[in-house]
């Protein structure tokens, strides 16, 4: 008898709410929204409240709120945005004391409970977290892969289109390296619709669109006084869609390399292809000498933060 896939979403705050909605919407599968027991109340609420919303839209999957992990035993998906967000002023490093005890715990119960999912990790400071993850559970690196790449390129493909007037739909972009101030938009293969962003966007227009993608999720923060979710989500929902239905996306993840692009025992922002098997392969492309050596210094900033979770 045919079931549907279970998704177990790690954190039913902003992001994980809308998480919860993206999954029944497109009817990817049953999904369990949990938190922590002082938060059971807040997910079982919210879990009430996006099934009563299924039945008015016709979607048949059902949304379980919970503190339990057990409730979770057996997902074929997990998403994780258990942690705290950042505040006006605070930078994604800030809140790795905080955020380092939460991803331990997170990373024992999907060990136990759910040992074959595949992880998609949106905790921040991203990078470090999805490396704690990964190195706590012991779990295929196939299997465990952070989200920035695709938000950060969305944001970097709203600005540009927005500035060459042209629909969202014809920009093609990746944002590569660290989810930090540092990372790295790829203009060497920007096109829009395949034509080189660089004929159509002025050099200093596109000098000011890198600056606002790489403080795009801060911009947010400033203004809502916490951390973007409707992006975010969307994107974790983009990976997990190209693993539930083996879709081979091209997009760009926190992968564990292992070499790659010359780095090894780090998680950073590469281009990999999701599919069925989950992280089938790490897609490695030369870039300008000046995107590599962008690269580097974004590849220093994730190996300082990676060495203070190593270290505590
Ligand atoms: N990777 C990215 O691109 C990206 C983008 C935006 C936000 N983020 C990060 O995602 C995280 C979540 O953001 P949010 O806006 O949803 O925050 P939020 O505060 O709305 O929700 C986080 C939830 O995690 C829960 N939680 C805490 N400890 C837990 C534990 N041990 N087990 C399970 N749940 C636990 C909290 O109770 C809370 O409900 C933050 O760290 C934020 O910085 C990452």
């Amino acid at each position: 008898m045919a079931t549907r896939k279970k998704i177990a979403l790690i954190g039913a705050g902003n992001i994980g709410g809308e998480l919860a909605n993206l999954v029944v919407s497109k009817q990817l599968g049953d999904v369990v929204l949990f938190d922590i027991p002082a938060k059971e109340n807040f997910a079982k609420g919210k879990a009430l409240d996006l099934e009563q919303n299924s039945a008015i839209h016709g979607f048949d999957a059902s949304i379980l709120g919970t503190s339990k992990w057990s409730d979770c035993a057996g997902a074929d998906v997990l998403i994780v945005t258990a942690g705290i967000p950042r505040k006006p002023g605070q930078s994604r490093d800030d809140l790795i004391a905080t955020n380092l005890p939460i991803i331990r715990d997170v990373a024992d119960n999907a060990k136990a409970h759910c040992p074959n999912a595949f992880v998609i990790v949106i905790s921040n400071p991203l990078d470090a977290m999805v490396y704690e993850f990964k190195r706590r559970t012991d779990f295929p690196k196939e299997r465990v892969v952070g989200m920035a790449g695709v938000l950060d390129s969305g944001r970097f493909q709203l600005f540009l289109a927005r500035a060459a007037g042209v629909s969202v739909k014809d920009v093609r972009a990746t944002v590569l390296g660290g989810h930090g101030d540092d990372m790295v938009p790829v203009l060497s293969a920007t096109t829009i619709n395949g034509l080189p962003v660089s004929q159509l966007v002025p050099a200093e227009t596109i000098a000011g669109i890198i600056d606002r993608t790489r403080k795009g999720g801060g911009e947010i923060v400033g203004l809502m006084g916490t951390s973007a979710f409707y992006a975010p989500a969307s994107s974790a929902i983009a990976m997990a869609e190209a693993y539930l239905l083996d879709q081979k996306r091209l997009l760009p993840c926190a992968a564990f390399l292992t070499g790659e692009y010359g780095y090894s025992d780090m998680y950073m922002g590469v281009p990999v292809v999701i599919g069925g098997k989950g992280v089938e392969r790490i897609v490695q492309v030369v870039l300008s000498p000046e995107e590599k050596t962008m690269l580097d210094k974004s590849a220093k900033s994730v190996q300082s933060i990676v060495d203070v979770v190593k270290k505590n």
